[in-house]
């Protein structure tokens, strides 16, 4: 059977029912309270606030995760699936900070979707903006939720046409909302004909929904008050004039994003885009692939990982790979293959990220995040299928922005040092690199919070003090080309040559000169700021 709208094969129920996604926001948004309210509608938690208190017992643990509590920043994503309605929901948690966004780049290509956060006096922040850009290189299909409309907030057209200018994207109201800041009473659900009424007693009571027939329903009188049912009357009729239908296939393709207003706090507006999520979201899509790409419904399993945690819990030193299901029905104990190293694995013990706990999954379909604990095999980028040699691609490493010294407190650590920083370049925490003059490793991060991040687990998790020290250099560029032109460029550059990992060749610059003399005099050479992890 065929998916009229895409041209595509109908998936599989239980593959057609699944929604990945990520919330994207700047912090402060509201993304916190946002999921933990979809995880209580979700019947994962039982109580709002669980999420927060569950977070503070895990924090307390080790030093480095009350550093990312007193710096109010989730340094880490994780993943959590729950059924709403008929759908099963995978939400991938992105770390907010700036500082973090290499990490926050890798989840969003495990994602099919996004759910945008703004907060409603705001607008459009900078971190969102950042965050929509990336959404934007792969089409994401982007779900907008406007909160904290229980506050004093912006006026409705200045937030739409905010979004629509600084983000050139379409923009259609799902739900529109009646009154403002204390005044604010609820929304008219434009999809449904339905006015939600917010609870500001019982912040986890859902609102009150009452059915309209139109506009001119005479019962829309008993509920709202004269003067802000005059409003949304005219407001409502500006909105039909000036702003887009829903176009459900444009917001598949990531042209429109549709928009709902609500108070995640006070669990208003959550459920309707929920159901937007459901009803709008895109199902599991294709993954670009080398050879060719791979279609979800196939029925051989394929997975590609995108996070690698090591050392989740301490005491343990497990590292757990995140791996996104790109195709089949995965169940657990299946032998899968390596694609990179060509060797088969036995999943024997995958976990499944649910609210709760971690949980083993007996099985997974396209779609799903599993957790796959392994001792180092399993690296960022790397595919896992049946056999067919296929390679995920597009999961971007980016060039560090700033680069350090490091050397081990005690001169003969230098060899744990060395393991440690291998682990966590692997795991994607830092870019480490070995130049070939002089001992000792320089390391890249995105943002200057790593540092103090790595520093911290190194200590914490090997045993090892360190010290990072400025560094002469301030970027780095991979070069590629072939071998004559690079041994010409290396035995010319020693003092700027240094190897990542895997071995790749980098050049370390101090200047954007530097860059801009070596593409003039090397004109064979390709020099890149990113590169695909593989
Ligand atoms: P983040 O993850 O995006 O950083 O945001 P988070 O959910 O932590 O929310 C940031 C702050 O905004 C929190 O207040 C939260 O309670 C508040 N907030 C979230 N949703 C709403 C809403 O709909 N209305 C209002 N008025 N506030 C909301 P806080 O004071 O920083 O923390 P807390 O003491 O409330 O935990």
């Amino acid at each position: 059977m065929l998916d009229i709208a895409s041209n595509r094969p109908a998936l599989p129920p239980e593959i057609a029912r699944r929604r990945t996604f990520a919330i994207i926001s700047h912090p402060d948004a509201g993304k916190t309270t946002l999921t933990e309210k979809f995880l209580l509608f979700g019947g994962a938690i039982q109580m709002a606030g669980q999420v927060r208190a569950k977070g503070e017992a895990r924090r307390t643990r080790s030093d480095f995760m009350q550093m990312e509590k007193d710096r109010g920043i989730s340094v880490s994503a994780s993943a959590m699936s729950f059924d709403y309605k008929t759908f099963r929901f995978n939400l991938v948690d992105t770390p907010g900070h700036s500082d973090f966004s290499e990490d926050t780049y890798r989840t969003l290509t495990a994602v099919d979707a996004a759910v945008m956060v703004i907060d409603g006096a705001k607008g459009v922040e900078s971190q969102t903006q950042k965050l929509f850009e990336v959404c934007r290189l792969r089409d994401l299909p982007i779900l907008t939720f406007c909160n904290k409309m229980d506050r004093e907030s912006r006026d409705t057209f200045e937030i739409i046409d905010e979004i629509q200018e600084m983000l050139a994207i379409d923009v259609t109201p799902a739900s529109w909302p009646i009154g403002q800041g204390r005044d604010f009473i609820g929304c008219y659900d434009i999809l449904r004909d339905r006015l939600e009424l917010m609870d500001r007693a019982d912040r986890n009571k859902v609102a009150e929904s009452i059915e309209i027939n139109g506009l001119d329903d005479p019962k829309l009188a008993q509920h709202v008050p004269a003067h802000l049912l005059e409003k949304l009357h005219e407001e409502l009729e500006m909105a039909r004039e000036l702003l887009p239908a829903l176009d459900p296939q444009a917001v598949l393709e990531g042209h429109m994003t549709p928009i709902w207003f609500g108070s995640a706090i006070n669990s208003f507006g959550v459920k309707e885009l929920m159901d937007g999520i459901g009803n709008y979201g895109p199902e599991p899509q294709v993954q670009s692939a080398e050879p060719r790409k791979i279609s979800p419904e196939e029925p051989k399993v394929s997975g590609f990982v995108f996070k690698v945690q090591a050392n989740m819990d301490p005491k343990h030193r497990d590292r757990v790979a995140f791996v996104r299901m790109a195709s089949g029905h995965f169940k657990r104990g299946m032998k899968l293959t390596h694609v990179r190293t060509k060797k088969p694995m036995a999943v024997s013990n995958p976990v499944l990220f649910l609210a709760s706990d971690r949980e083993l999954a007996d099985e997974a379909w396209a779609g799903d995040i599993i957790g796959i604990p392994n001792h180092g095999q399993l690296r960022i980028g790397d595919t896992l299928t049946e056999g067919e040699a296929l390679r995920v691609t597009g999961i971007p490493s980016f060039a560090p922005e700033l680069l350090q010294g490091v050397r081990a407190g005690d001169p003969m650590k230098a060899k744990h040092l060395e393991k440690a920083l291998m682990q966590f370049a692997e795991e994607g925490a830092a870019k480490v690199f070995k130049p070939m003059i002089g001992s000792g490793f320089i390391v890249g991060v995105v943002g200057a919070l790593q540092f103090e991040v790595l520093a911290s687990r190194i200590e914490l998790e090997y045993g090892l003090p360190v010290r990072f020290d400025g560094s002469q250099f301030t970027s780095a560029r991979w070069v590629a080309g072939d071998k004559a032109a690079m041994d010409k460029f290396i035995n010319a550059n020693k003092q700027h040559i240094a190897h990542d990992h895997d071995g790749d060749v980098v050049y370390l610059t101090r200047l954007q000169w530097d860059i801009d003399r070596v593409i003039r005099d090397y004109p064979e050479l390709k020099l890149t700021a990113t590169k695909e992890m593989m």
